[in-house]
């Protein structure tokens, strides 16, 4: 049995957390049309406070004014405007006791409402697979993508830390996360199939890697090391929801000691179900390899743990911390619920909207 369980406070770095249960990043493209979040998105943020999640992760951001925007109305990082109407969510959140760590991200090939740039990027130029998501107002193929040079490379390292300063420094959040899960830019590098650059950013499993870490590295430098920083990771992508790491169980143990090694404060890893082995040919969970390959680098772990009994079993498969993501739609009171033995309600896919309207979700 693990000696964790949900309701143990716990830190991340210097970020006390009063349990272990947090929401998970979830896009709602709730902002204005030029990225500002505003007065809706204030609301949505709160009431997981008030419900009871000892930190939220928000929605991925974007990171620059170039190809980094992946979807129409989604809120960005980038100017004054946008940094205000965030700083408006941290001082509401913080008001009411909670903390918020910004998800930031950049969209690489599978952009579908830039309002900078008509044109997409990615480490290969390569048709992505899927369609665009009609849920997030795209429709059809994706553009194909041009293959990025050393300087578009360098610019969006340098993108994700300076947007990360600012996320601390002015918009007030208490930590960061960076996106390289679900197929964007970093995963994009990340996957063999999307990534076939003959130079330092392709090659191995490590190789591909190379571009997270040196993400990693860029933030952690301009943040310092008092800053809680945290990674995504996922198999699964939205474009291409079934796939698996090639390199299996033997890839993904070199993949979590290498980010253990970069000097994250948390790897925060989503799978359809959290609970289930990673691979055909091994009966552990992704979250087992992880603890077993980086016994010391807490573990966020995200999917399907909607009933307490399952997200308490994810604490005992080695994870440190369990967010939850549509059941936190149909109940930003999740942790007050499952403390007080209420039932918990049903998500429905009518609670995406897609946007983050609070309708049909009074708390307890
Ligand atoms: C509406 C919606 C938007 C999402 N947006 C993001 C996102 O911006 N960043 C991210 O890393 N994951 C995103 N996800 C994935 C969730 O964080 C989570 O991994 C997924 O919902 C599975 O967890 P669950 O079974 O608890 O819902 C999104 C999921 C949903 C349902």
């Amino acid at each position: 049995m693990s000696d964790k369980h949900l309701f143990q406070s716990g830190t991340l770095n210097r970020l006390a957390l009063k349990n272990r249960i947090m929401v998970a990043p979830m896009t709602r493209i709730s902002a204005s049309v030029d990225g500002i979040p505003g007065e809706r998105m204030q609301l949505y943020y709160q009431r997981f406070v008030r419900g009871g999640f000892s930190a939220i992760i928000t929605e991925g951001i974007y990171i620059d004014e170039a190809w980094s925007q992946t979807y129409a109305f989604q809120a960005g990082l980038v100017n004054a405007k946008q940094r205000a109407g965030w700083r408006s969510i941290t001082d509401r959140v913080h008001q009411r006791g909670g903390k918020i760590i910004a998800q930031l991200m950049h969209a690489g090939a599978i952009s579908q409402g830039n309002i900078y740039r008509a044109d997409t990027l990615a480490p290969s130029s390569i048709q992505p697979r899927g369609e665009q998501l009609g849920f997030y107002h795209g429709h059809g193929a994706y553009p194909l993508p041009r293959e990025m040079d050393e300087e578009q490379i360098q610019q969006v390292i340098d993108s994700f830390a300076h947007t990360a300063a600012r996320a601390i420094g002015e918009a007030g959040f208490d930590g960061i996360e960076i996106h390289g899960a679900n197929g964007y830019l970093l995963d994009q590098f990340f996957t063999d199939y999307t990534n076939q650059r003959s130079d330092r950013w392709g090659g191995d499993i490590v190789a591909r890697l190379s571009l997270t870490l040196a993400v990693i590295a860029a933030v952690r430098q301009r943040v310092g090391h008092d800053v809680t920083l945290g990674i995504r990771l996922s198999q699964g992508k939205v474009n291409d929801l079934q796939h698996k790491w090639r390199e299996g169980e033997a890839g993904a143990r070199q993949v979590f000691a290498a980010i253990a090694e970069a000097g994250v404060d948390y790897l925060h890893l989503t799978e359809y179900d959290a609970l289930q082995p990673a691979f055909a040919d091994s009966p552990l969970s992704l979250v087992q390899m992880a603890r077993q390959a980086a016994p010391n680098l807490p573990i966020i772990a995200n999917g399907s743990l909607s009933d307490a009994n399952k997200a308490a079993q994810a604490l005992e498969q080695g994870a440190d911390y369990v967010s939850i993501g549509k059941s936190a739609l149909a109940n930003p009171d999740w942790p007050m619920r499952i403390r007080d033995a209420v039932e918990l309600r049903v998500f429905d896919k009518n609670l995406l909207a897609p946007s983050a309207d609070v309708k049909n979700c009074e708390l307890v």
